[in-house]
């Protein structure tokens, strides 16, 4: 008897690497995505919400709730990456207008709504921008806490310091309260760092394999990332760049490929000097009962190799 698939909320602000995981998500038929909601964060809500909706058409899923989120974080004012994702966020590729409109409900809503109809324990989070939605939500709606199944999200760093700040990855830098808040909320988290998906090198040669495929959504993906590329030309001197976002859905379908361990997880909200930082107590030396699991390590091959497979069935 075939499992029924685990449902997923993808919180996202796409981002060519958050199309990425939403494609990789949509391919795979153990996941079941039951709603999108959009984040301020590669680029402002307005557009996030709208990159949302072309990329889930885009896999033929015009059936998908999409909603927009919060247009800003809790206490900080916006910042936005252009210089990584483009002007749209999702520069790379020319995706048709989208055919349904904006859901004209809150993405924070939707989040608690979808959660509290489902019975306790089906729902995982999947936030793979900065976190303020998934703190609205949890600060709107604390019975939606013990009702979740896990939260898994991209964002931290802590033995690769950060992308954004010396100590800050983006994510968490961009809503480091918010981040407060998912940390201790007491859901059960795993966080996928850039520790992690800077081990999910994008290659060359794989990006040939992708555009071999031919079809719609693939080729569209490949134009994504060879954009997205060219960051990484600027940044690493390499031809290749890793792709954060999708490690959140390889690890929900791939467990065993990605290694880590439990530790107490604390986020700097303070310090001007090191604002958003994630603090992992690797060593346990707090004796501080964990609050996440914290990704590391990657099998690089057959992670991509799942998520050349999975794009491939999509249109
Ligand atoms: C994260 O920041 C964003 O630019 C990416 O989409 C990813 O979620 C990596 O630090
Ligand atoms: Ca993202």
């Amino acid at each position: 008897r075939a499992m029924s698939p685990r449902k997923i909320i993808i919180d996202t602000d796409p981002g060519q690497d958050d199309a990425f995981a939403m494609l990789l998500a949509l391919g795979s038929p153990e996941l079941e995505v039951v709603a999108v909601t959009a984040i301020a964060g590669n680029v402002p809500v307005s557009k996030t919400e709208r990159n949302a909706r072309q990329l889930v058409e885009l896999a033929g899923r015009p059936d998908i709730r999409v909603a927009p989120g919060c247009t800003r974080p809790m206490v900080k004012p916006l910042k936005t990456a252009e210089y990584v994702h483009g002007d749209s966020g999702l520069e790379g590729w020319e995706l048709p207008e989208p055919s349904t409109p904006a859901l004209p409900v809150h993405g924070v809503d939707l989040i608690i709504d979808t959660v509290m109809a489902a019975p306790a324990g089906e729902i995982t989070l999947c936030p793979l921008g900065p976190l303020t939605n998934i703190a609205m939500a949890l600060i709107k709606e604390p019975r939606i806490a013990p009702r979740l199944r896990e939260i898994v999200l991209m964002g931290g760093g802590y033995f690769e310091g950060g992308n954004t700040t010396p100590s800050a990855e983006f994510n968490i830098f961009v809503d480091p309260h918010a981040a407060h808040v998912v940390f201790t909320s007491g859901v059960p988290l795993t966080m996928v760092p850039i520790d992690c998906t800077y081990k999910a090198i994008l290659t060359p040669a794989w990006l040939e394999r992708l555009k071999a495929v031919g079809k719609r959504t693939a080729l569209a993906a490949a134009g994504l990332a060879e954009f997205y590329q060219r960051y990484g030309n600027q940044k690493f001197g390499t031809d290749s760049y890793p792709l954060h976002d999708p490690c959140v859905i390889g690890y929900l379908l791939r467990p065993g490929i990605f290694g880590g361990r439990k530790c107490f997880v604390e986020i700097e909200i303070t310090s001007p000097v090191t604002m958003g930082a994630t603090v992992v107590d690797w060593w346990n030396v707090t004796k501080r009962e964990p609050n996440c699991m914290v990704l590391r390590d990657l099998d690089n091959p057959a992670f991509y190799d799942l998520m050349l497979e999975r794009i491939a069935r999509l249109p």
